[in-house]
């Protein structure tokens, strides 16, 4: 049935001007409608590290889904990173730029054990910013990013370079910018 990467294009659809005028917005819902696709998918983001991470952290909100797949997989621990406002502290706080705007990110401290190899898991790689951030907590938090891994990845946006020298491991790549 072709590859994981033919199998998410097939479940991708992209939508123009959503959810603003000129970003094309990349719509993984018939991913998750998919369940050997999604557990296929967590496989492979565990496979692709597989012997270098510990521990599994999963951004919300997309994230979660795929995170917590990737770490039932994996037989690893997983922390959620979550937007402000929804985990008790003590936390530590990254804030990252938007295209329009701030967002921020928290985990909770001693969530992540020290010296943990940590998988970043989202659903989607664009400018990077939120991987970024991510990463931040990671190491504010004691412990050390092995790599990102996910879904879809938007080349153009240039997310990849940001991200360097920390890998990342995407399931499928597009080229459009947004
Ligand atoms: C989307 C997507 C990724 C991020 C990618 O999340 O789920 O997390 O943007 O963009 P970036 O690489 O430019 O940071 P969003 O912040 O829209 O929120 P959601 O996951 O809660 O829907
Ligand atoms: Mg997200």
């Amino acid at each position: 049935r072709g590859s994981l990467a033919e199998r998410v294009a097939a479940q991708t659809r992209e939508v123009a001007d959503f959810p603003f005028p000129g970003v094309r917005f990349q719509d993984l819902s018939g991913v998750y409608a998919q369940p050997r696709l999604v557990r296929d998918l967590a496989h492979a983001l565990a496979g692709a590290y597989r012997g270098r991470f510990d521990h599994v952290l999963a951004v919300e909100a997309r994230g979660f889904l795929l995170g917590m797949a990737v770490a039932q997989a994996s037989a690893k621990p997983l922390t959620l990173c979550r937007k402000p406002g929804k985990l008790p502290g003590p936390l530590h706080t990254v804030s990252y730029d938007l295209e329009y705007g701030t967002d921020t990110l928290q985990i909770q401290r001693d969530r992540i054990p020290p010296d943990a190899r940590v998988l970043v898991v989202d659903d989607m790689l664009a400018t990077g910013g939120t991987l970024a951030a991510a990463e931040k907590l990671v190491t504010a938090g004691g412990g050390r990013v092995c790599g990102h891994g996910v879904v879809l990845e938007i080349a153009a946006l240039a997310g990849r370079r940001r991200l360097y020298p920390s890998q990342v491991f995407a399931v499928h790549t597009v080229g459009g910018a947004q």
